[in-house]
């Protein structure tokens, strides 16, 4: 077993809204970067902490990175977990930041069904065709009209999910909405919540095994900082 003064430790953060929020607990942890993210190009940057360096990354490759052993560590919002699936890593510590609610919203007004007012085959002889769901969650969304027993069609986009009803791409949307102004401001109403969204952090299962006393501090650390209720 290594001496925690020879561990290294790589923690993955999750660029956007998940790291502005991480960088006071970090801070206040001991484990913020020592020189100014924004103010570089890098994407590497070394921890107030000896040993420990922090991996700037999109959201979606952090569970990568920890499942494969890439990064030790990382943090990351719920949602992406969700859409992820079934991680091979530990996710020990929920840091209560970046709190949104993932969602379904459709236009204001319109009902839960496929609407059929610009599908020009009209309703098909054997049943009306399936609500058209975009989404970049496109598991999560899978997932939860399945469990509903509803069948949909899925569209897949990368981003302004909140445009593609009113462009008539799609008759509903699944998102994170926080304080649901986007959706407003679009036409949108919200529908159901799928899930409860914050940023967690991941640990890879060998790291935890090798590195677990340096992995124990960095969890103590940011578990004494996590904000209240
Ligand atoms: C998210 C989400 C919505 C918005 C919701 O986008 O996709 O567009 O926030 O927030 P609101 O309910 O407070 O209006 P984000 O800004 O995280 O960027 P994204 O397009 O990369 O998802």
């Amino acid at each position: 077993m290594n001496e925690r003064s020879e561990q290294k430790m790589l923690i993955a953060l999750s660029k956007g809204r998940v790291l502005k929020e991480a960088l006071p607990l970090l801070e206040a942890a001991g484990l913020a970067p020592r020189q100014d993210m924004g103010a570089s190009r890098s994407l590497i940057f070394d921890a107030a902490l000896d040993g420990v360096r922090l991996l700037l990354l999109r959201g979606a490759d952090v569970p990568t990175y920890v499942e494969f052993g890439a990064a030790d560590m990382g943090i990351v919002g719920r949602d992406v977990l969700l859409e992820y699936g079934s991680g091979s890593f530990y996710e020990p510590l929920d840091l209560k930041t970046a709190r949104c609610r993932m969602m379904t919203a459709k236009p204001a007004g319109a009902s839960d069904e496929a609407s059929t007012a610009d599908d020009e085959s009209g309703a098909a002889a054997d049943g009306p065709r399936r609500l058209r769901v975009a989404t970049k969650f496109v598991n999560v969304a899978k997932r939860h009209f399945a469990g509903q027993g509803r069948q949909i069609q899925l569209i897949p986009l990368g981003g302004a999910l909140e445009l593609a009803p009113a462009m008539g791409l799609a008759d509903a949307i699944v998102d994170i909405v926080d304080t649901g102004g986007t959706l407003k401001a679009n036409g949108l109403e919200p529908g159901e919540v799928i899930a409860h969204i914050s940023s967690r952090v991941i640990v890879n299962k060998a790291a935890m095994k090798l590195k677990g006393e340096l992995i124990a501090e960095i969890l103590d650390r940011l578990e004494q900082v996590v904000p209240a209720e």
